[in-house]
């Protein structure tokens, strides 16, 4: 059976010449939670812009459901259709991606543009508004929410077109402890009634959370490596060569040494330290 998306030797450039994907090979198996990491300007937005079929790509292939697509397979409508209802893109900036005048008219529009029945759409509208805990917003105007609860509104106006597939950029950003925790357990709630779940994001404690498969994008746009997260994140050099975490001095019981920029990763204060570099 062939993965939900395979992609071969994709490369993307933007307009200007400014090279963003090279040589990605990668296969995504439909209920996975897939992490995208890497550092600012490796490619993983345009990565999910390709696999949500926003961007496409220079060189390779990419296919969904063993079918091969590109920008031409958008002018048959039953692809189109299949695919525009299978796969739901949350943006990194919600303001990008809301427009309606109301939270209840973002939740339904998905649905309406899908031609799904008003009542059944309403419906549907309710029960994410309780699934996300955003009732008590429905009649209140986007522009004037809060991120966090932006992104819950932004997640539930894609969930209300029930998707196979979920791409979230970069959930984590600007929203506070609690609303992260929340979306955590979210993905794995989505996750566990099947649906497939992708993100881009470099918070490396998401990535410790979600237990995932993970793609790191390297500064070169290309795969540095794929595994799982304890795989990944037991592996210093690659997540300093892939400037995801960086060294800084710290100084601790009158030493200075080293320390890795991503707190959670393990670290110990043994005495000695080899890369103490003297007292204070
Ligand atoms: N619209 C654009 N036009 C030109 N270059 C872009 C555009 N969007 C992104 N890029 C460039 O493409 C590369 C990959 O960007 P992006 O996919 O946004 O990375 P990431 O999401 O990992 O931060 C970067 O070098 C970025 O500057
Ligand atoms: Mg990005």
């Amino acid at each position: 059976m062939p993965g939900l998306f395979e992609l071969k030797n994709i490369g993307y450039s933007y307009i200007n010449g400014q090279p963003a994907l090279s040589d990605i090979n990668l296969v995504v198996n439909e209920g996975e939670i897939v992490s995208v990491i890497g550092s600012n300007g490796s490619g993983k937005s345009t990565l999910l812009n390709i696999l949500c079929g926003l961007a496409f790509p220079n060189k390779g292939t990419i296919s969904f459901k063993g079918e091969i697509f590109n920008e031409k397979s958008f002018k048959n409508d039953q692809f189109s259709r299949k695919f525009r209802s299978s796969i739901a893109y949350v943006f990194q900036n919600s303001d990008a991606q809301l427009f309606c005048p109301t939270v209840f008219d973002e939740l339904i529009f998905g649905p309406l543009q899908l031609e799904i029945p008003r009542e059944n759409a309403f419906h549907r509208a309710e029960e994410v508004m309780q699934m996300l805990n955003i009732t008590d917003l429905k009649d209140r105007p986007v522009y004037m929410l809060s991120s966090g609860e932006k992104k819950r509104v932004a997640i539930g106006a894609v969930l209300t077109s029930n998707p196979e597939v979920l791409i979230i950029d970069e959930p984590m950003s600007g929203l506070d402890p609690k609303t992260r925790s929340f979306l955590i357990e979210l993905i794995f709630t989505l996750n566990k009634v099947g649906k497939t779940i992708i993100i881009a994001t470099h918070h490396l404690e998401l990535v410790d959370h979600l237990q995932s498969g993970v793609v790191v994008l390297s500064e070169k746009h290309n795969i540095e490596k794929t595994g799982n997260s304890s795989d990944i994140l037991s592996d210093t050099d690659l997540l300093i060569k892939t400037n995801l975490i960086s060294e800084y001095p710290h100084r601790h019981d009158g030493k200075i040494h080293k320390h890795l920029s991503s707190g959670f990763l393990d670290h110990s204060h043994k005495k000695n330290q080899n890369n103490s570099q003297g007292t204070l």
